[in-house]
């Protein structure tokens, strides 16, 4: 939703594409389907903490002339091919929203760029467009990052390589323990570093392999209930989906469900597996 709604912030129009059934990344294999003459740009989202498969997409982007810009809003830390995301294109967004990997106390976000054309361009959108105070050279708006959450982000940042290994510890855990089970479960990529912003399964009666995980006292997430053309904001990009259909963003019979897996969790869900793997779940 929030990728589309900054598409569509811009005057741009998004236009869906479909993604890799193993990693829910962009799938570049279905990217020629929906390049046209009005492209522009291409937006990868780098999924729960895993980058999009970025050498091909930013083969595509050089033969076509586009840019690329990484939504790395749940990314921070991962890496591909060793370089980070947020480094892998002509730019990049951050949130730092509570919940994500670094969080601030509040809403908060950074553009990543090494284009000075573009950081100039952040900057002046910034704050109203203006280059020195009271003079505004082009239209813009205020979204300045508070001191306040600035000062949060900047101590919790030197903690996060750590933050991230013990969510990539967790992730371990659970893979170990859930391989045996019915359970669709999250895929590293070769070259690529995951930080499980969301460990997310996928299963086929969600409500019971909820309703079976609570009981045990493990809480699971949503993310994210309907796929955004079925909203009534966004009926429009229906008809704005790849002729060979969102496949994969849709499967039938399966559905995804986030385990928890905060840094700081003790004790997470796979110590309790024997709900995850009961009969009456189905997984
Ligand atoms: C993939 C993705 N893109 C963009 C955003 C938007 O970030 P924010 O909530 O900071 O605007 C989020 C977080 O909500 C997200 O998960």
């Amino acid at each position: 939703m929030p990728t589309v709604a900054a598409i569509e912030a811009t005057g741009a129009t998004p236009v869906l594409s479909d993604v890799d059934p193993a990693t829910r990344t962009l799938d570049p294999s279905r990217l020629g389907e929906v390049l046209g003459e009005n492209t522009r740009a291409i937006v990868p989202v780098h999924l729960y903490g895993q980058c999009a498969d970025m050498t091909p997409i930013l083969e595509i982007a050089r033969r076509h002339d586009l840019k690329v810009v990484e939504d790395a809003a749940q990314a921070h830390g991962a890496a591909f091919r060793g370089r980070r995301a947020g480094a892998l294109a002509d730019a990049a967004a951050f949130s730092f929203y509570p919940t994500k990997n670094l969080g601030a106390l509040g809403d908060a976000g950074a553009i990543v760029t090494d284009r000075p054309e573009v950081a100039e361009q952040a900057r002046l959108l910034r704050s109203y467009g203006e280059r020195e105070r009271y003079v505004s050279v082009r239209p813009g708006w205020n979204s300045r990052l508070d001191t306040l959450h600035a000062a949060i982000l900047t101590a919790k940042l030197s903690h996060l390589e750590a933050w991230t290994e013990r969510r990539r510890e967790i992730a371990a855990r659970y893979l170990a323990a859930l391989s045996d089970t019915r359970l669709g479960l999250p895929v590293e990529a070769e070259g690529r570093r995951h930080v499980y912003h969301l460990f997310v399964v996928t299963v086929a009666d969600r409500d019971a392999f909820r309703e079976a995980l609570g009981r045990d006292g493990v809480q699971t997430l949503v993310h994210y209930p309907r796929p955004i053309h079925v909203h009534p904001a966004y009926e429009h990009l229906a008809a704005r989906r790849p002729p060979g259909g969102v496949r994969a963003a849709v499967r039938p019979g399966r559905q995804p469900a986030a385990l928890p897996g905060a840094r700081g969790a003790r004790d997470p869900g796979c110590d309790r597996r024997d709900a995850a793997r009961s009969p009456d779940v189905g997984a």
